[in-house]
């Protein structure tokens, strides 16, 4: 157990979510409630190396819930990838006065979180990333907004798509991870999904669906493609080449990470944020906020980082009888 904390810090790191205002808002709240001073370090990892932090009271945090993006700003950063740059970041901790620091972000942000704890920082993380991709928890915040953006788009597409009865392969984020198309590919009704969790087999995904669809009478054909899993470019020409089905691309790309966060994600930001706070509050510093069937719970970092994620082996499963059913 880490010493109570009485002034904590709190960054956004890695890739922005829809919900990392909501967390932020919460840390600022609970830390008042529990009579602790709160300080936002600007820029993520890097800003902190810069001392770039500003005060964040409860009037600072008014509203915030409902705004996409991160007040905070967010940054990759070169520098405090370095023993060097972990070393500047704990000293200015120290020098600022702050012994406890919440880190919103993906595994990248837990992985510095656990480097300024072997450094004698009180740290508490919170999964903030879209591709759901932390395997501590069922639930990242910003999953369900971009989902619903990608598939608004999608339905978008599907208009056009089946008015020309052409075929439309679209690409989503997720890095390395499939969750994003596996959801939206499923709420869109795809013809077929790619995602990095299955080998890269466009006979199988890909040219039979569109046999299996054809046969059926369906006259448009949609394939969402995950980043990690191919380029929706090389897809839609192998598609043509193969078939020589009039064929486009869309690559959504960081639309999916902006707008007006979804009341989950709220909902889930402000929960979370609350426990991040109360667990430095409470002395009990290195872990990851989860999420697990609507309990709230936490997980050491060095667990967390080094857990692995699958798709949801259940919901592979109904997805070959829908698809196959169609
Ligand atoms: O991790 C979130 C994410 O949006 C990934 O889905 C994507 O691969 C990556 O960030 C894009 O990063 P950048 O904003 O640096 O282009």
């Amino acid at each position: 157990m880490a010493d109570k904390v009485k002034k904590i810090g709190v960054l956004t790191s890695g890739g922005d979510a829809p919900g990392m205002n909501a967390a932020i808002r919460a840390c600022v709240r609970t830390a008042a409630s529990l009579g602790l001073e709160c300080i936002g370090i600007r820029h993520g990892y890097q800003g902190l190396l810069a001392n770039d932090m500003i005060p964040l009271r409860v009037e600072d945090v008014s509203g915030l819930a409902s705004r996409g993006g991160t007040i905070l700003y967010t940054a990759r950063s070169k520098e405090f990838a370095t023993p060097e740059g972990v070393k500047k970041a704990a000293g200015n901790l120290k020098a600022a006065g702050i012994d406890g620091l919440v880190a919103i972000g993906g595994d990248g942000t837990f992985r510095g979180a656990y480097d300024l704890s072997k450094e004698g920082v009180a740290v508490s993380c919170i999964p903030a990333t879209i591709d759901n991709d932390i395997a501590c928890t069922t639930y990242t915040i910003g999953f369900d907004t971009a989902c619903n953006t990608a598939a608004e788009a999608i339905d978008r597409l599907r208009d056009t798509m089946k008015s020309h009865e052409r075929c439309s392969v679209v690409e989503v984020m997720g890095h390395k991870a499939g969750h994003i198309a596996l959801a939206v590919g499923i709420a869109g009704g795809a013809t077929g999904i790619l995602v990095p969790e299955e080998p890269l087999d466009l006979e199988r995904f890909v040219f039979e669906r569109i046999r299996h669809a054809r046969n059926n009478g369906r006259t448009f054909l949609l394939f969402i493609v995950a980043e990690g899993a191919a380029k929706a470019q090389d897809v839609a020409d192998r598609i043509t080449k193969e078939t020589g089905i009039e064929t486009r691309v869309t690559v959504l790309g960081h639309i999916q990470r902006g707008g007006i966060p979804l009341v989950h994600d709220r909902i889930v930001a402000t929960r979370m944020g609350y426990t991040a706070v109360k667990l430095l509050s409470e002395g009990k510093s290195g872990q990851v906020v989860c999420l697990h069937g609507g309990t709230y719970g936490c997980t050491p970092i060095e667990e967390a980082v080094a857990m692995h994620k699958g798709l949801d082996g259940e919901i592979s499963v109904i997805l070959d009888a829908i698809l196959t059913g169609c």
